[in-house]
């Protein structure tokens, strides 16, 4: 049944973030009578609504009907640390809700191209022409990024970083896995190399909001023409959006900027062995109708890295599982 309604699940949680009911719900319980009122909403549907937010145990509804944020629920504010609220947004909205309808379709035909069908583009190319889109993607990887970094971290918790000085991370959005890192490591000093339009607004970065602006640089670029001199590059959900070939240049560039001894950090969502369910090869479906790009095994990123001239040296994993660092050496 779960599977079957699934999709009930997340558009009910979906309207409920999209309408602000989160950050209504942020200080105090209120009747939904109060929440329409303040959010300019139909009183009898809302109550409606909330109550299936209250059946997901995102919210609690009490005898009276007041409603109250659950702990999951407090996850849904946009204030919240590690808010969820961008990546609910954009995976749950309608770009990337009107990918899903062409799956059957490419699978039969064979060509990954879900957002060319949709959009006439690829999705980085419209994101240039619809700033609403750009928007929403941005905040997504900002806010999924807040519990992702913590898994990179936690899965680098062992290495030593005493030979690295300067770390650049590569489409590094907003930046906050490299602020977290600067942050945890005070002798880093670390680069953020994005796309011009990610990184204009300066209230959307991270580096001082995390403390570190002093050591951190926000670069404008393309990875596919040039990267700056580093001692280790690192790529969170970038090798995921593209096919081998992108990848090989991607990783090419940064193998030609890095000193001798330089290293790569690959992190993503790694496809564990056939008989192990992972959120990995439900996220390779995404990406196939996202992009070019694909999840992959660890013996698929370490081939990357030999084609580019690295040397793959071993696959960093958090205790979560839930995702892994591949890391490269330039020998
Ligand atoms: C899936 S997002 C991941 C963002 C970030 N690394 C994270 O994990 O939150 C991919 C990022 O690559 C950036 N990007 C796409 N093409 C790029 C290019 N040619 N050069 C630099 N960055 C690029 C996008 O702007 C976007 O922020």
């Amino acid at each position: 049944m779960d599977l079957i309604f699934g999709r009930w699940r997340s558009q009910i949680l979906y309207a409920g973030v999209r309408l602000g009911i989160f950050d209504a719900l942020q200080n105090n319980p209120k009747k939904a009578t109060v929440i329409a009122e303040e959010l300019g909403l139909d009183p009898k549907l809302t109550y409606r609504l909330l109550r299936a937010l209250g059946s997901l145990e995102l919210l609690n509804e009490s005898a009276e009907r007041t409603f109250s944020l659950t702990e999951a629920g407090q996850l849904l504010r946009t204030d919240h640390p590690e808010s969820l609220r961008g990546i609910t947004l954009l995976e749950e909205g309608p770009h990337h809700y009107a990918l899903w309808k062409h799956l059957p379709a490419m699978v039969q035909d064979g060509k990954q191209n879900a957002f060319v069908r949709e959009f006439g583009d690829s999705a980085f190319e419209y994101a240039l022409r619809d700033g609403s889109y750009a928007e929403v993607f941005d905040e997504a990887m900002s806010s999924f990024s807040t519990i992702q970094s913590a898994w990179v971290l936690d899965a680098l918790q062992a290495y030593d970083f005493s030979q690295i000085g300067h770390i650049c991370d590569v489409g590094g959005g907003h930046g906050y896995m490299l602020c977290s890192f600067l942050a945890k490591y005070p002798h880093l000093k670390g680069t953020v190399l994005e796309l011009e339009s990610v990184i204009t607004d300066d209230t959307k970065l991270w580096a001082a909001k995390l403390g570190v602006e002093k050591r951190c640089q926000y670069l404008a670029g393309d990875m596919f023409k040039a990267v700056p001199s580093a001692d280790a590059y690192i790529m969170k959900m970038i090798l995921h959006d593209w096919n081998d070939e992108e990848c090989v240049q991607i990783l090419d560039y940064q193998r030609k900027a890095a000193p001798s001894g330089g290293r790569v950090f690959i992190a993503e969502h790694i496809i564990p062995d056939s008989s192990t369910p992972h959120f990995a090869k439900l996220f390779d479906i995404h990406m196939m109708c996202w992009g070019t790009g694909r999840e992959r095994t660890q013996e698929e990123y370490a081939d990357l890295l030999e084609r580019a001239g690295w040397k793959y040296m071993k696959t960093w994993f958090p205790s979560s599982g839930l995702m892994g660092v591949v890391e490269g050496l330039k020998a």
